[in-house]
């Protein structure tokens, strides 16, 4: 295979997990965190040294842009974020973000002169790990985001996301600042581990996605009233916990109901005051529900809505806020026709495939043309710590993307 270079992918990508909270445990990197911070200057690093021009925006993303024959062009874009989930693994993000660097490099060492500018994009923020809100950073950039979101969403220190911005040197209240206007964007193209099982058990190189499930979360705050765990009558107990529970059990039934692959978790519970000796007086859970049918989608929600109200009454009251919700998004067909002729011609095995996981890519897509790229996850696992693809599969999926880039940038070799 000419180009990508296989050992500089693995370099990179070990680098970028060495830049975390658990060492030994997975990837922890929350975005403005210190690991987030050193992760930020390594990645500053290789845009430089890929000829780029490096910029950050006012949240903390990272672009860097080629020089182009027409710079005043919109222009193509390529990458992925690069925060974490807690305990994650090291490719959900980073092996996106180093296909960018990546595909930099290779215009750099095949002298190549884009017309339409390359801008390599590290985005922050989008597993919502910190602040209970995926896709944040994305969402800024198409206009979705404004500051008091910003200066609301707290992390489970209670710790602003405008806060911890500002202590790493960004400004929350300049995030309309970060808004790119759809004129300044040609197309984006991501590259992503699976995260499930098909590319592997067909034994497949690539998967193109077209279309993204919808997704919305909740964040569910639920508040009773503390008492003594050993002098507190059962019947006379506000309970936050009990309350949650009755929601937490049902709402993964609501989803089997539904069907059509809708699926439905609760991963985040805290409980206040947190003693084994106290009757919690609040708890803070999330819900995260997605299908690939709007509608199916929005049945849940309502369900679980409503399952929620009812644990209302009696001392216990419900509140529900909903972050994200994003509808079921269909990506750019040319896109998907240009990524699988250029896979076909590298002889690769491919195929069309949905993806149950969100991406930077669904927020990107109201805005401008989109491609997203798979390859695969071993034993389809991910946001755990063994998450693992083979660095010559990425490879692979990187060539695809170099080749397709490469159309759509209109680039051409300057010593010709
Ligand atoms: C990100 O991994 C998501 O699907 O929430
Ligand atoms: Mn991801
Ligand atoms: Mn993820």
């Amino acid at each position: 295979m000419n180009g990508a270079n296989v050992e500089r992918i693995q370099r990179q990508l070990e680098q970028l997990a060495e830049f975390t909270a658990t060492p030994g445990e997975g990837t922890t990197r929350m975005s403005y965190s210190p690991q987030g911070q050193l992760a930020r200057e390594y990645i500053k690093s290789q845009m430089l040294e890929a000829g780029l021009s490096v910029r950050e925006d006012a949240i903390g993303n990272i672009f860097g842009k080629s020089a182009a024959q027409d710079p005043e062009l919109p222009s193509v874009m390529v990458g992925s974020h690069f925060d974490s989930v807690p305990n994650g693994g090291a490719f959900d993000g980073p092996a996106g973000v180093v296909m960018g660097l990546e595909v930099a490099k290779l215009f750099q060492e095949q002298r190549l002169l884009p017309r339409y500018p390359l801008e390599v994009v590290a985005l922050v923020e989008e597993e919502g790990s910190s602040f209970g809100r995926g896709l944040l950073a994305s969402s800024a950039i198409v206009g979705k985001v404004d500051a008091a979101e910003l200066h609301r969403l707290c992390d489970s220190q209670g710790r602003s996301a405008a806060h911890c911005m500002a202590e790493v040197g960004f400004d929350a209240d300049r995030v309309a600042s970060v808004v790119r206007p759809a004129s300044t964007i040609k197309a984006f193209i991501e590259l992503h581990i699976e995260q499930g099982p098909v590319l592997e058990q067909a034994s497949l190189d690539v998967g193109i996605v077209d279309v993204i499930v919808g997704i919305t979360q909740l964040v569910v705050t639920i508040t009773g009233k503390a008492g003594h765990a050993g002098t507190t009558p059962m019947n006379r107990r506000q309970d936050a916990l009990v309350a949650a529970c009755q929601v937490i059990a049902q709402v993964g039934e609501f989803a089997r109901q539904a069907g059509e692959e809708t699926v439905a978790t609760t991963g985040k519970l805290q409980v206040f005051p947190n003693g084994a000796n106290v009757i919690p007086s609040k708890v803070i859970f999330t819900v995260d529900i997605r299908s690939k049918d709007w509608h199916k989608l929005q049945q849940v929600v309502e369900q679980t809505k409503a399952c929620i109200h009812q644990q209302s009454g009696a001392g216990i009251h419900c509140h529900i806020e909903q972050p994200l919700l994003v509808a079921p998004t269909q990506l750019d067909p040319e896109i998907h026709q240009l990524l699988a002729k250029h896979g076909e011609a590298l002889g690769l095995k491919q195929r069309t495939m949905v993806s149950g996981a969100g991406h930077d890519a669904m927020m990107f897509a109201g805005q401008t043309a989109v491609g997203l790229v798979f390859v695969p996850s071993r034993d389809g696992l991910s946001h755990h710590p063994d998450e693992w693809t083979d660095y010559a599969q990425i490879q692979k999926g990187i060539e695809v993307i170099f080749q397709t880039v490469k159309e759509i940038t209109e680039a051409s070799n300057y010593d010709e």
